[in-house]
């Protein structure tokens, strides 16, 4: 786990992290707060939302919890309008689904997945903007995904359209010392995996360099360094955190 990051002198920076029930995003809120940040997590799931939060106030962290979907632009706006500064946002609330071919796709699946994972990063980036000061930072969570891969042309064209949205954010931000960029994990080990059979997921962890998912907290510490001043000169960039899978496979 990465030391605190944060002068201690400072007022702590503002982070919002979305999708921060569990998986991932749980362990970037963790991580923020143990960097010195004040950290604001949403979830549309509340209630396990409220319990992590709670337990994180427990070990002395400075976390709040808000129920948020970031479909809800009305709800996005209200909350972040109760904070006097979004310093840092973490887009990564998104959903997967089960393995699907190209031809049985349909409208209405492309849509729900654009919907969280495109629209909902949208809104909560545009409104977190904003009100951010010099020095923000925008970090998206990808996935190693947009690259390419059978099965998911849904959740690929997902992840590749955010990823669209970081480098285009990155130029028109960078004036006021704002900085976007991209994580893009290769698998990791969360509930989102549920959605593979156990043989199934065998078979995708075999073929992960590493030879099984990686730790939330992985996603967790590359967010940490994107999120720090320390990472300023780090604009429009997709940090793969994947072993190097994204980089190809040694032969046989
Ligand atoms: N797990 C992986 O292998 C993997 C790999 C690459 C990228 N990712 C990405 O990482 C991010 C986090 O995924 P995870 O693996 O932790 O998944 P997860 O399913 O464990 O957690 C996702 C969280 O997002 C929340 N969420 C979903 N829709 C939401 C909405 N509309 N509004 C607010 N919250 C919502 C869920 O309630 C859940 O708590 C996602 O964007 C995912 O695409 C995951």
């Amino acid at each position: 786990m990465s030391t605190a990051t944060e002068p201690a002198s400072a007022p702590a920076r503002c982070a919002v992290v979305t999708g921060a029930a569990r998986g991932i995003g749980l362990a970037v809120v963790e991580q923020l707060a143990r960097d010195g940040l004040r950290v604001l997590a949403t979830d549309r799931d509340g209630d396990v939302l409220q319990t992590e939060a709670e337990r994180l106030r427990g070990q002395g962290l400075n976390v709040q919890a808000a129920a948020l979907d970031v479909q809800d632009r009305s709800a996005v706006a209200a909350l972040f309008a109760t904070l006097s500064t979004i310093d840092v946002v973490v887009n990564n609330a998104g959903i997967a689904s089960t393995l699907l071919p190209f031809r049985e796709l349909d409208a209405a699946r492309l849509r729900s997945m654009m919907g969280v994972n495109l629209l909902g990063s949208f809104i909560v980036a545009q409104e977190a903007v904003r009100r951010m000061p010099e020095g923000g930072r925008v970090v998206q969570i990808a996935s190693r995904g947009y690259l390419g891969g059978s099965g998911a042309a849904h959740y690929v064209a997902s992840k590749a359209a955010v990823v669209g949205m970081v480098r285009a954010m990155a130029i028109e931000l960078r004036w006021r010392s704002i900085t976007v960029n991209a994580i893009a994990p290769g698998m990791v080990d969360t509930r989102m995996l549920e959605g593979f059979t156990p043989e199934m997921r065998r078979v995708l962890e075999q073929r992960e360099p590493a030879g099984a998912a990686a730790s939330p907290q992985t996603i967790a510490d590359a967010v940490s360094f994107l999120a720090s001043p320390r990472a300023a000169q780090c604009n429009g960039q997709v940090l793969f955190v994947d072993g190097g899978k994204s980089v190809g496979m040694p032969p046989l």
